[in-house]
This record gives C-alpha cells, structure tokens and sequence, in this order.
C-alpha cells in the first residue's frame, strides 16, 4: 500500500472524467484501510468504489481511498438456499455472472449494471423489476470515526427506491467493507413481469427461462439501450424516476394523454424521467464531447474529453426545462464532487 501522488482519476469513474486527486491510495484488506483512515496528515478522505455513480467536476484535494478489496465466499448452504458473502470491490457484474455459474438465482436481473458490491447497496441498485435489497442479508460498514465494524441488518438499511441509511443518517460515516446475500440453489423466483424481458425472451425462443437465459436477456437489452462505459463515459441513469401524486399526474396526462407511469401507492406514481426528457427535447443532443444518450434519455455521455462541470450544467439545463413544461422536478442519482 502506498500512497501515490497526482494521479488521474480517468480510470476509476465510469463517466471518464480526467480529474486529478493530489493523494491517491488502493487499498487490499481491511487492516490497510483501516491505517490509512487513521493517518493523520490526511484529515479529509473520499471513497472511491467502482466509480459508477459520480460525476467528478473538479479536482480533488481529499485523500482518495480506493476500496480494491476481493474476494467472495460461501458462508452456508442447504438444499434451497446459499449464503454468500462478497467483499466491497468485487465488480458486480462479474459477481452476477459468478452466481449465474454456480445456479444461485436472485440478482440475474441486476446482470450488466456498472459498479462494485461493496456500492450497490447504498442506493439499493435495481432494474427490471429486481433490487439489490430483494436477496441482501447484511453488509459489514467500518465507521470512518472510531473504525470499529458494525453490521447493518436488512432492516436497519432502511432500502428505498435508489435509497438507503447509507444516503441518509449514515450517509458518508461508513465504509461498506463486504456485503452477505442469500440466494436460491433451487426453485428459482423468476421476474420476467417487466415488459422487455419477456419480449426479448420471446425473441431468443425461449419459453421456460432459466436464470442464466434472464442474464443473458437484461444484458442484450442493456446493451441495445443503454452505452457501455468503456465506449461512452456514463454513469447509467443520471437522473431518478420522479414520485409524484396521482392529482398531478392526471392534471399532465390533460396536456400530455401518452404519458407513462408506473404505480407506487394509492395516491402516488413514478413516472420514467427519459420520458420527460425525450419530450423536452433532449434526447439523442449532443453539445461538442457531451450529451444525452440517443437511445436512453435519463443516461448523460462523455463522448471523450467533457468536463464534468459541462455535464453538471447540462444536467441542470434539463431539470430546468423539465421544470418549466412539466412542473416536476427530477432530482440527480449520481453524487455530484
Ligand atoms: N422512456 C422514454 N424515453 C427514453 C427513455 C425511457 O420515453 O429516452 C420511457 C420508455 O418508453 C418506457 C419508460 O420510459 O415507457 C421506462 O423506460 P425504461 O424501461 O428504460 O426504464 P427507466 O424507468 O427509464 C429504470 C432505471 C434503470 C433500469 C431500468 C430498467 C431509474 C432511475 N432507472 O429506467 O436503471 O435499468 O429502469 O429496470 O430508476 C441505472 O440506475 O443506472 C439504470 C439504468
């Protein structure tokens, strides 16, 4: 472990924005993480995991800490179900593919969505119909504080909606040092109600899926849909799905009858951010080496060398104007530094 000075963080953020970070460490195994927490000349620190969910707008003169540690393990089994507990710098894809290898079924939905295990569950990452906290047991946070562990029970994690304690009370106080899941060995619950799955199901033949044939199903819709980071810098959505009051969405579907939601609660809907930045005309828009994805309007790109802060004001361009025609205001997924 060493700590490096001036290096750029291209590598380490999925939108690939060359920034630099003045001090810069990997660390391997909780004791070096818990050395450099307490080093001394280093009062301020920024943790970075798989980088897939930041948007970098200036240099940093924090010591970045990066979370490289491995490693997955099986904790318990019988006949149904499987334990296994994987450390927080596990990429989580190869971690999805890892189980779909072993027949452990839960986060075949989750397949393709960048980032590291250790930060999945700080926003609860979810897609086509599935959520990280839907097969999570516990996960292990050191406390940037005292350094002493604590685990976070299921419930105490408070998931939400691309939210968790880990966004709110405890937000910045833990490092999310290894997470535990329980999976199915068998019977496998399997979620093909959100529309694309089935149809792309449908399109490969196949009509009793497997786990792994649902993998294969999200990645081949993923990749129609939405860039890959090591082609386009993105951080996949940008933006969340805005909650809003049934009232106010019947008082949209007035102006704009096509309008699609998704139902919340009895008084509530979600209705698709791309959807209201497609109708604000900022799909497919490309400003020199940034813009809005062609076939996904919620995703911003870094064609190349885009500065973080031009994605910052595009993305408050869009709130604005999403703003003005719709009165509904789409609040920002990825953390902005
Ligand atoms: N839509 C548009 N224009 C667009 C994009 C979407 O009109 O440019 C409409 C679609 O026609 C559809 C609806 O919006 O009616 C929903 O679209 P989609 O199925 O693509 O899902 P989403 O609500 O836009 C969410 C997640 C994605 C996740 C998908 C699939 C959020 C903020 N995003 O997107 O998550 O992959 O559902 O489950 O909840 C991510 O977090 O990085 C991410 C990509």
């Amino acid at each position: 472990m060493q700590i490096q000075h001036n290096i750029s963080l291209q590598p380490y953020n999925t939108f690939g924005i060359d920034v630099t970070a003045t001090s810069f460490v990997s660390v391997n195994n909780t004791t070096e993480l818990k050395d450099v927490l307490s080093a001394k000349n280093y009062p301020n620190k920024l943790i970075l995991g798989g980088g897939s969910n930041m948007l970098l707008t200036k240099n940093q003169d924090k010591l970045v800490i990066h979370i490289n540690l491995k490693g997955i393990e099986i904790i318990s089994q019988d006949d149904d179900f499987v334990i296994v507990k994987a450390q927080a710098g596990e990429n989580w894809h190869q971690f999805v593919l890892w189980c779909m290898k072993q027949d452990f079924g839960g986060i075949e939905n989750l397949s393709l969505i960048p980032g590291n295990v250790g930060t999945a569950p700080i926003q609860n990452i979810g897609a086509y119909g599935v959520e990280l906290k839907d097969s999570f047991v516990s996960c292990e946070g050191l406390c940037l504080e005292t350094l002493e562990t604590h685990t976070f029970s299921k419930s105490e994690c408070d998931f939400g909606y691309r939210d968790s304690i880990f966004k709110q009370q405890e937000k910045e106080k833990y490092i999310i040092t290894n997470v535990t899941f329980k999976f199915t060995k068998r019977n496998h619950k399997l979620n093909i109600n959100y529309g694309t799955i089935s149809s792309e199901l449908e399109s490969m033949n196949i009509t009793n899926p497997t786990i792994q044939d649902i993998s294969k199903a999200v990645i081949s819709i993923r990749e129609s849909k939405l860039p890959n980071p090591k082609d386009i810098g993105n951080s996949g959505s940008f933006f969340k799905n805005p909650v809003i009051s049934k009232e106010d969405f019947n008082a949209l579907l007035l102006n704009f009858p096509d309008a699609p939601s998704y139902s919340i609660s009895e008084t509530e809907v979600k209705v698709p951010a791309g959807w209201l930045i497609e109708k604000a005309g900022f799909k497919g828009k490309r400003f020199g080496d940034y813009g809005v994805h062609k076939n996904q309007a919620l995703v911003l790109v870094n064609y190349g060398q885009a500065k973080g802060s031009d994605i910052l004001e595009l993305s408050k361009l869009i709130q604005k104007t999403v703003l003005r025609l719709f009165n509904i205001f789409i609040e920002a997924e990825v953390n902005i530094l």
